[in-house]
Order: C-alpha cells, then sequence, then structure tokens
C-alpha cells in the first residue's frame, strides 16, 4: 500500500467524519443555552457543509470516490458529545460540556487535516493539499473562536451551584465498570 492509498483512506475517514459533523452540529446548536455559542455551533455546521463540497473536489482531483468508509473515530467523539447534551446541569455548566465535546471534535479534525496535507504535499499534489488547507484553517479558526466564546462561560459556571449527587444511571454505570478495566488492563503493561 503506498502513500496514495494510505491519502485515500484517510480522506475518505475525513469525508465521513465531515458528514457525521452536519448530523451533529445541529443538536449542539440547538442544545447551547448560551446565544453566542448556539449562533458559533450553527455557523460552523454551514461551514462544515462548505468543508464536505471542497472534500468532494478533493476527490474529483484525485479520480476517486469519496464514500466507502465510516470514521470509526468521529463516531466515539460525536459519542461524547451525546454525552455531554444528556447532562443535568445548570446553564453556563451545561455549555461547559459541550465546548470541552465540541473542541474535541475540532482538534480530532485538524490532526487529519495536518496528517493528510502532509501526505499531499509529499506527494506533489498542491492542488489537494491547497484545499485541504481551506478546511483545516477553518478548523482551527472554528476552535478558536469556541475557545474564546468558553472564556466567559466558564467563569460564570464555576460560579454555579454544584448539583447534588445522584445515583447513577444504566450508562453511567457501564462507563465507571469499563473504568476499572482500562485501569486494570493498563497497569500490567507498566511493568
Ligand atoms: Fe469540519
Amino acid at each position: 500500500m503506498a502513500l496514495k492509498e494510505v491519502l485515500i483512506d484517510e480522506l475518505r475517514d475525513m469525508y465521513s467524519a465531515e458528514n457525521q459533523l452536519v448530523k451533529a452540529l445541529p443538536k449542539l446548536a440547538k442544545g447551547a443555552k448560551n446565544p453566542k455559542l448556539k449562533q458559533l455551533f450553527a455557523a460552523h455546521l454551514e461551514e462544515t457543509k462548505g468543508q464536505v463540497e471542497r472534500l468532494k473536489k478533493v476527490f474529483l482531483e484525485l479520480g476517486e470516490k469519496p464514500t466507502g468508509q465510516h470514521c470509526n473515530g468521529m463516531e466515539g467523539v460525536i459519542e461524547e458529545g451525546k454525552d455531554a447534551l444528556e447532562k443535568d446541569e445548570e446553564g453556563a455548566s451545561f455549555d461547559s460540556g459541550l465546548i470541552g465535546a465540541a473542541l474535541r471534535t475540532e482538534h480530532y479534525e485538524i490532526a487529519g487535516y495536518e496528517a493528510c496535507i502532509s501526505m499531499a504535499t509529499t506527494l506533489g499534489l498542491a492542488k489537494v493539499a491547497k484545499l485541504l488547507n481551506s478546511n483545516l484553517k477553518e478548523e482551527l479558526n472554528a476552535a478558536k473562536k469556541i475557545t474564546a466564546a468558553g472564556g466567559p462561560i466558564m467563569k460564570q459556571s464555576a460560579s454555579e451551584p454544584e448539583e447534588p449527587k445522584k445515583p447513577k444511571t444504566g450508562k453511567e454505570k457501564y462507563s465507571a465498570k469499563k473504568s476499572k478495566e482500562d485501569e486494570a488492563k493498563a497497569a500490567p503493561d507498566l511493568n
């Protein structure tokens, strides 16, 4: 498997990741309590639709089809976002969780685009690298804006009262059990 095939694989993952985000971002926009955050998520949804179109151009340039691969990584990151949306928190604390989830999706994409740009550059695919760089710039910018909007939201969240402890849901119990398993599996490897 040569580098061009690795690149096409990664790009198909990115295409799936962006399409998954087109579905997930409206949920974040709807869930956000802070109007500025809501507006940022809505604006990034429009940007994301444009990124999907740009990726189609990349595939056209490569003479390949964009479909064929599901991005499991983005599915997992979006699943974490769903957890944040299910939290029973006050306004700003709820939004702080959404910011954490949104930044994970952006940085996952940033890593993906950076890798694809390096590959395209190595292969001398200047037009592909340029298109991908436009998407990367938008992701970096989106992450920056979300972090900036997060400042005052987190400040407010810090002064909100703590929620009284509630019994764990089935999902939370499962998550706690898996976390203990992760720890137990990690420790022997360190020796
Ligand atoms: Fe994106």
